[in-house]
């Protein structure tokens, strides 16, 4: 069988692909070779039956000897080896997480289920770089496939609550130790049924406002707050995670001038929120003509094996469409959906998605097994 470089499969998101390929035995597919950015000669992980010692993932060399290598290092390991790799003549298939090759002509946006056309065009055209979507992409596109590929979205605006993960897992321990200190805070108000609560909310008003209440990884606290900005300030009002909704939703579905089509409007705002590891969205979505709901519905869950139409009611929408609900699950449940008053043709939605599954690990997973064929 062949052989596969894996690199940055001790991180976070590489954790979760490393288990999805266990539980897939994608293993059984080919020969792994493992690769550390600072432990190379060290031992590979016990479960990988006969995979010999760790390489240097800055070894051009070593890495050039793969006909793959997957990568969920990370963009600055991207920067930083990717470029040497093809100048140093290597042709082998790149498959990454990172947003660094994205937009670039020469790589594809992967997410099968909703794009394998433009990956099997890709494949034959001899395209060698195949790149993870961002999460938010990815986890909106797995729910609403269905209305896209029928051509019914006209425009879309996304208002997005991502969790914490999205900033990585020491957003993760962050957040948790935020909420832990604020609890810490007015603990004994908390605990005596007699007390004010303008008072326990003034305790923990005060620990957010306190310099000493750690937030090196996001600029200011997350625990009961919001953060009405991810990524970069492009200098134009917009977020670098704003401007991804629409370039590479329109990447992904082959939409835009190099594909010689016209590109569906896609907008919004993205926020943070205290979250673990669910993005959700609140969708407005105006159809390309009036379609009555139930059909909606239809054309929605049956886009995808993994989109879930949850009915537009109180306790469905509670149970079912929380990132409690959804967490390590490959589930994207699609609900609220109705027309909405703004125009006949407008419809609201509201999705979640695990953003370390589909928004990270299983689109490169799957294509993973694409690619070996
Ligand atoms: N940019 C995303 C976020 C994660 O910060 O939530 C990576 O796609």
């Amino acid at each position: 069988s062949q052989a596969v470089g894996l690199v940055g499969w001790r991180g976070m998101v590489g954790s979760v692909l490393m288990q999805r390929m266990r539980d897939e035995n994608d293993f059984s597919l080919f020969q792994p070779v493992f690769f550390s950015t600072s432990n190379a000669g060290g031992a590979a992980p016990a479960w990988a039956d006969g995979a010999g010692p760790l390489q240097d993932a800055y070894d051009i060399d070593a890495l050039a000897k793969l006909p793959i290598i997957l990568t969920a290092q990370g963009g600055d390991y991207t920067s930083a080896v990717y470029p040497k790799l093809r100048a140093a003549g290597w042709q082998g298939i790149w498959i990454d997480a990172a947003s660094t090759l994205r937009m670039a002509d020469d790589a594809i946006i992967v997410l099968d289920p909703v794009n394998r056309p433009v990956i099997d065009d890709a494949l034959k055209r001899g395209i060698k770089n195949y790149i993870g979507g961002n999460c938010t992409v990815s986890c909106m596109l797995m729910g609403l496939a269905g209305l896209f590929n029928q051509d019914l979205v006209k425009w879309m605006t996304s208002m997005t609550y991502q969790a914490a993960s999205g900033g990585g897992a020491q957003h993760m321990r962050e957040l948790l130790t935020q909420f832990g200190l604020l609890n810490a805070q007015v603990k004994p108000l908390l605990d005596d049924p007699a007390s004010a609560i303008l008072d326990i909310d003034r305790g923990v008003l005060k620990a957010q406002q306190d310099a000493g209440l750690p937030q090196q990884h996001f600029g200011v606290p997350l625990g009961g707050n919001l953060i009405p900005w991810i990524d970069k300030d492009l200098g134009n009002g917009v977020s670098r995670e704003e401007w991804k909704a629409g370039a590479e939703t329109n990447k992904i579905l082959g939409r835009g001038e190099a594909f010689g089509k016209p590109e569906t409007p896609i907008d919004g705002l993205c926020v943070r929120i205290g979250a673990m590891r669910c993005h959700s969205q609140a969708l407005t979505i105006e159809l390309s003509k009036d379609i009555p709901m139930d059909e909606v519905s239809d054309i929605i869950s049956q886009g995808s094996k993994w989109a879930k139409v949850i009915p537009n009611e109180r306790e469905a929408s509670m149970q079912q469409l929380t990132p409690v609900a959804v967490t390590g699950t490959l589930d994207i449940p699609v609900g609220r959906l109705r027309k909405m008053s703004t125009g006949t043709n407008q419809i609201s939605a509201f999705t979640v998605g695990d953003q370390l599954l589909w928004g990270a690990a299983e689109p490169l997973r799957r294509m993973l097994r694409i690619t070996l064929g």
